[in-house]
């Protein structure tokens, strides 16, 4: 052979090279998107935008990435709406591909054999979508592997350990939220590179294989919602970088091996829902890392150990075990040791419930003023409950029911102003209900029962106007019910029995159709429920109700004096001042505790206190339009003609309305920032001291939920204005959550906080829990939220994300095309896209939507249905939905 025949035949293969393998890798994915049927996604990949003179045209379509040869290296469609499978799709067509990325789509069907093939690949990401099958055996012959992604998916089959052989490069295995069984083979040990190891929420059994100590390099383990049995394996403890360990939910017995406390950088520790026994390791104290530890649900005996002497624990859980002895005291310095490392690091939520601890409740306690969440219940906790409890300002959950505490119930109880649930049942408290319980923001749940209270019923309670579980049975409570706990308009169940209450019930609706058996076994009842005595006209008149009367008389009296103090230096600020200029006021509001502080908005000029209280006749009932937990909403029609709404914060003594003025500034902070259409305009707000209202634009129709509710109004909401009311609130939510900076969340998306206009225009409103998502802090908060619209995550992470709106609004948005809250059918949701007929959707109340709207229709509640999915990441951002309405 000659030299220039050689060089010919070099020649002759490097053009092979560079075209004819490029037009493999076309065709490829050219057959494989024909495979999928119409997919917008891949719109870009067609064969006329092939480069005709390097034939590398694929480089350029959407989602592949190609080395310098014009080779694919990478296929990333993440999230692109792939519906189908992947037995087109020919992986040996493909001899350069690194990472091939199909996360968060619809594909179906096995993972085929083929992909053994792929021997360059590093990165494999197949992760929620519904694969099926086993796992194929030739992906053992992918040696370079580094990162493989197979979660959320329904994959079956035992772990073959010939897979582990030759992944000895592979850093992240993921294979979680699948159908895989049989056991965790030893061979796991060979994967010593491996950072992550996710297997949770499996089928597999058998025991913790002790080989697992060898990957010492591990940074998380998840091995939780399997059949895991047996002891948990000491070499757990070699695992010295290992920070999230979770074998929670499974039968593993045994002890807590002591080796723990060696893996010194754990961070997040749960083993909860197994058989553990023996003794907590009191070692778990030394851990300077710990967060969060949950040991629920054992039969873990002897003491708890001294958390909070080295590590900044956020949620700790022990409810549901042995335990004995008292509760620690070191949990005292659970805030000291982590103000140092930052505020939002502290503690939130302690749960000790049935054990048998014992002592007192260390006043020291109430120094956790970022405590989010106190369960005690069902110990053998005695003494009183010491005042400091009133430092808890934060707390919103508090269950001490079922111990043996006494003595009154402090008046700091009121301090706690932030919470909903107040549990104090089954223990022997004496003396008087404190009256400051009337204090409380937006309680949802009140049980004092089976105690020994004695002395009036507080009127103060009927200011609880968002209460919706009252229990103070079983105790020695005299004197008549308050007249005001007509007010409560919340309340779904009540129990006032096995007292000593005489007198007429409360006169509404609630009290007129409520079960006798709730007003049982008292002194002497009366009133219009069935089985009670009906009241004695004039004896109505005199007694304990004259007086609870005058009280009321007394606040409401200081509260006006407060009004037209504030209404005089109004006067005078709109008289120097001229117009009042707004932006500077409101920072002013949220700097300044005290002080007075107004601004009203220059509305044509015109808008004066003087018509607002004018118009409403100082706040006169018959101009009330709406109550929630902290205010009443008045209709204010103004002399020229405007009406507006005027939200009027509830009238609150002394240090007790922090926290609604913290409510009131964040409403004002929020709305004042930001503009839309579809979100409710707002004038201007006005505070002095006491007295405080809020001043937006009048919504005619009121709330969704209302004219959802009312059979005759919903007529008028045909199709085509429930589509366009999805579409404003869509709007509303992507500019909040996409063009504010930083990004505002509202977590408290509801039928009740929509409200539609004369024309049916929809329009957000309440932003009393609104928050700015900053980058730089954790976002770390309480929950806020309606129930049946809060995001399944919130249940336990407690962070703030747009994601957690966009599932409301797909609560919200299926409400608006049934005619009611989707309730159940959304936990039957969670295998995604389930043959759902749109018919069955549908609100009965109207005729079925015309051809011309159906498309739309069917686009909501597709839409809907994908803000509803339990994985966050999968959810479409607001600003994809309000784009995909808008085609529709
Ligand atoms: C796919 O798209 C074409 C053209 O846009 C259309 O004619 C056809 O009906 C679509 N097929 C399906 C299954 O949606
Ligand atoms: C093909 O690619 C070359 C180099 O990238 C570019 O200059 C040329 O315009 C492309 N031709 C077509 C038809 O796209
Ligand atoms: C794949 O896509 C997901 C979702 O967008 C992304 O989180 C991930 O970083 C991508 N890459 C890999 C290698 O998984
Ligand atoms: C994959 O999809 C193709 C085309 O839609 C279909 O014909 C085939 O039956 C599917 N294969 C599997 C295993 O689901
Ligand atoms: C995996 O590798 C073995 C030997 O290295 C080979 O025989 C087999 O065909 C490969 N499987 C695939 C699917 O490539
Ligand atoms: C997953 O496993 C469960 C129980 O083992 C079985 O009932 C179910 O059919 C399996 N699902 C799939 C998709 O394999
Ligand atoms: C409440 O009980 C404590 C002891 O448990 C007792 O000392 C106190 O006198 C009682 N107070 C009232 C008002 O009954
Ligand atoms: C009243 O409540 C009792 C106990 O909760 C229940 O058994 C009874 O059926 C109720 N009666 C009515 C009329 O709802
Ligand atoms: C109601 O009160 C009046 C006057 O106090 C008394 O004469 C009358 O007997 C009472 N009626 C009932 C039903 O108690």
């Amino acid at each position: 052979m000659s030299i220039t025949s050689l060089a010919l035949l070099a020649c002759y293969l490097l053009s092979f090279n560079v075209e004819a393998t490029p037009n493999f890798e076309a065709e490829a994915l050219l057959r494989w998107k024909e495979s999928l049927g119409n997919q917008t996604s891949l719109q870009s990949w067609t064969p006329g935008k092939i480069n005709e003179s390097l034939t590398t045209g694929q480089c350029m379509w959407f989602g592949i990435t190609c080395n310098m040869a014009g080779s694919v290296t990478e296929i990333s469609l993440p999230s692109a709406r792939l519906r189908g499978n992947l037995s087109s799709l020919d992986f040996s067509s493909f001899p350069s591909l690194v990472s091939l990325n199909l996360s968060c789509n619809l594909l179906t069907g096995p993972i085929p054999f083929q992909i053994g093939t792929l021997s360059r690949l590093t990165h494999l990401n197949l992760s929620m979508n519904f694969h099926s099958g086993n796992l194929a055996l030739s992906l053992a012959n992918l040696t370079n592997l580094s990162l493989l992604y197979m979660g959320n998916n329904l994959i079956s089959g035992e772990l073959d350990p010939r897979l582990f052989s030759n992944w000895s490069r592979l850093e992240f295995l993921e294979l979680q939220n699948n159908n895989f069984t049989g056991v965790i083979p030893s061979q796991i040990g060979l994967l010593t590179n491996l950072k992550e190891l996710a297997l949770m929420n499996n089928h597999i059994f058998g025991s913790i294989p002790p080989e697992i100590g060898n990957l010492i390099n591990l940074d998380g383990l998840a091995l939780s919602g399997n059949h895991l049995m047996g002891p948990i394996p000491p070499s757990l403890g070699n695992l010295s970088k290992v920070t999230v360990v979770y074998l929670h939910q499974n039968r593993l017995s045994g002890p807590l091996p002591q080796t723990i406390q060696n893996a010194k950088n754990l961070k997040d520790l749960r083993v909860f829902k197994n058989q553990l026994s023996g003794p907590v390791p009191q070692g778990l104290a030394n851990l300077s890392s710990l967060e969060n530890l949950q040991l629920n649900e054992n039969n873990f005996s002897g003491h708890l150990p001294p958390v909070c002497q080295k590590a900044p624990l956020r949620v700790f859980t022990a409810f549901s075990n042995n335990l004995s002895g008292p509760i620690p005291k070191s949990l005292r310095n659970c805030k000291s040791l982590t103000s140092e490392l930052g505020k939002l690091n502290q503690l939130g939520l302690i749960d000790l419930s049935s054990n048998q601890i014992v002592g007192e409740i260390p006043k020291e306690l109430g120094r956790l003023s970022k405590l989010i969440f106190l369960h005690l219940r069902d110990n053998q906790i005695s003494g009183q409950l010491p005042p400091e409890i009133g430092g808890l300002s934060n707390l919103e959950d508090l269950d001490l029911s079922a111990n043996r505490l006494s003595g009154q119930i402090p008046e700091q109880v009121g301090d706690c102003s932030r919470l909903r649930n107040l549990c104090l049942s089954k223990n022997y408290f004496n003396g008087t209900i404190p009256h400051t319980i009337g204090d409380l923001a937006h309680p949802g749940l009140l049980d004092l029962s089976q105690n020994r209270l004695t002395g009036d019923i507080p009127p103060q309670l009927g200011s609880l106007i968002m209460l919706e579980y009252l229990n103070l049975s079983h105790n020695v409570l005299s004197g008549s019910i308050p007249s005001l706990f007509n007010q409560m308009t919340g309340l779904t169940s009540i129990d006032l029995s096995y007292n000593e209450l005489e007198g007429p019930l409360p006169d509404n609706d609630f009290f007129r159709h409520a079960n006798l058996t709730a007003f049982s076994n008292n002194k002497d009842l009366c009133g219009i429920v069935e089985g009670l005595r009906p009241c004695n006209v004039t004896s109505l008149e005199n007694g304990a109700h004259g007086i609870a009367g005058r009280k009321v008389f007394i606040i409401v009296g200081a509260c006006l004096f407060g009004m037209l103090l504030s209404f005089a230096i109004l006067v005078g600020f709109l008289t120097l001042s001229g117009r009042a200029e707004f932006k500077s006021n409101s920072k002013e509001a949220t700097t300044s505790n005290s002080g007075n502080i107004f601004s009203v908005l220059n509305f044509d000029g015109k808008i004066v206190y003087e018509d607002i209280i004018t118009a409403t006749n100082d706040f006169d009932d018959m101009y009330c339009i709406g109550m929630g937990g902290t205010a009443r909403v008045y209709k204010a029609q103004m002399p020229i003609g405007h009406i507006l709404a005027i939200k009027r914060v509830r009238c609150l003594e002394g240090e007790e309305e922090e926290e609604m003025v913290e409510t009131f500034k964040n409403e004002i902070r929020v709305l004042s920032d930001i503009r839309h259409r579809n979100i409710v305009k707002f004038y201007g707000f006005c505070s002095h001291g006491q007295h405080k209202f809020l001043i937006y634009d009048y919504i005619e129709r009121g709330s969704l939920a209302n004219v959802l509710s009312n059979d005759e109004e919903v007529q008028k909401l045909d199709w085509s204005k429930r589509v366009d009311i999805v579409r404003d609130i869509a709007n509303a939510l992507s500019y909040m959550h996409h063009d504010c900076t930083p990004p505002i969340i509202h977590r408290d998306i509801s039928s009740k906080n929509v409200l539609l206009n004369s024309e049916f225009e929809a329009c957000i409103s309440d932003f009393g829990t609104a928050r700015f998502l900053k980058p730089e802090s954790s976002n770390w908060t309480a929950m806020a939220g309606t129930y049946g619209y809060v995001a399944p995550e919130l249940a336990y992470t407690m962070r703030v994300t747009q994601k957690s709106d966009v599932y409301s609004f797909g609560v919200l948005a299926l409400e608006v095309i049934m005619g009611k809250h989707p309730a159940e059918l959304i936990s039957s949701l969670s295998t995604l896209e389930q043959s759902i007929e749109l018919k069955e959707l549908l609100d009965l109340r109207l005729p079925p939507p015309t051809v011309l709207f159906e498309k739309d229709v069917a686009s909501v509640v597709k839409q809907a249905l994908s803000c509803l999915h339990i994985t966050p990441n999968c959810r479409p951002t607001m600003r994809v939905v309000s784009q995909a309405l808008l085609k529709a």
